[in-house]
């Protein structure tokens, strides 16, 4: 099997671990690193959780590196009242047996996609956009090595979820995101108007549980937390699994639709900071390499978590 390579970029976080069991379990997946950033909650604890994520996950062979501790200009804020105080819900934190691997996440990003011939490496970024956008600045040559780049960042129809206007990962590091829209990097992404689509309901985290292996136990209690949080705090009974959309469409692109568009991100007002400007008319918007995920297959999402767990 011609297995796709890629690199995950994280902040866990717990949708990001519900994305990470997806792909640490699907053999269709090359993984070569896995990146933190600080977000959700700081990056020594989203790099302690992909440790330990690793860890439950039996897949020990893939490093983990390190990356920004803060976003380009703006204080590292969080996210902690939706992933808990240490990131993994009711998960309570260990020391994981295998350590982090030497090297920044940054440059162990630009080494394994230099390493590689062009197109062939994936990226996911599940968190704040801070670690491509460094990696972009020091080789811009990477919008044109990179393969396949799936971000979940960004609103639109849905509305903000941090702000009125905007979605946490971008509001963390506008600035990042504008970089990395400005760079010419193709990029897939999956905002709230696809996630908001991809909801945990009691049925689907029930079936998750039911398959009883590590991998399923761990996505379902990250889901059962997520939805004591929409009940407490959101009004609502079914969490949106953001992280798992760009990972998903790695593996079955057929379960989401996409529109070309340009986007643009918002870092001058304070109001509306991390705003992304999603243009779709083909006149305005003909030569930029973005697309808007506009829709997604939720069952058919749910339906990969469960095979790749069980
Ligand atoms: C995004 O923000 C984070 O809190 C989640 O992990 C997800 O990446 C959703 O807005
Ligand atoms: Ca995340």
């Amino acid at each position: 099997m011609n297995r796709q390579a890629l690199i995950i970029d994280c902040d866990p976080g717990v949708d990001d671990a519900v994305a990470l069991m997806l792909a640490f379990g699907a053999s269709e997946l090359d993984l070569l690193a896995v990146t933190t950033v600080g977000g959700n909650v700081p990056q020594v604890k989203t790099t302690r959780n992909a440790r330990m994520l690793r860890q439950i996950a039996d897949r020990e062979d893939v490093p983990v590196h390190a990356g920004a501790d803060r976003p380009l200009r703006r204080k590292p804020a969080g996210a902690g009242e939706f992933h808990g105080a240490e990131g993994l819900g009711f998960m309570a934190p260990f020391a994981p047996a295998k350590g982090v691997a030497d090297g920044h996440g940054v440059d162990a990003l630009i080494n394994a996609v230099n390493a590689r011939e062009p197109g062939t490496v994936a990226l996911a970024v599940l968190g704040p956009m801070t670690n491509l956008a460094l990696a972009l600045r020091r080789e811009p040559m990477l919008a044109k090595r990179l393969g396949p780049v799936a971000v979940m960042g960004g609103a639109r129809r849905e509305g903000g979820n941090i702000t009125a206007s905007a979605e946490f990962n971008v509001w963390a590091d506008p600035e990042a995101a504008d970089e990395v829209m400005r760079s010419g990097l193709p990029v897939t992404l999956f905002g709230l108007d696809a996630t908001h689509q991809v909801r945990a309901t009691d049925a689907r985290i029930a079936a998750v549980a039911d398959l009883r292996t590590p991998m399923a136990d761990t996505a379902a209690a990250m889901m059962r937390f997520s939805q004591q949080v929409e009940r407490e705090i959101v009004g609502g009974d079914a969490p949106p699994v953001h992280d798992l959309c760009p990972v998903a469409w790695l593996l079955r692109p057929d379960l989401f639709d996409l529109a070309p568009c340009r986007i643009q991100v918002e870092t001058a007002s304070e109001l509306t900071r991390g705003h992304t400007a999603v243009e779709f008319r083909a006149g305005v918007a003909g030569s930029q390499p973005h697309r808007w995920a506009v829709s997604a297959d939720a069952n058919g999402v749910f339906d990969l978590i469960m095979d790749k767990t069980r």
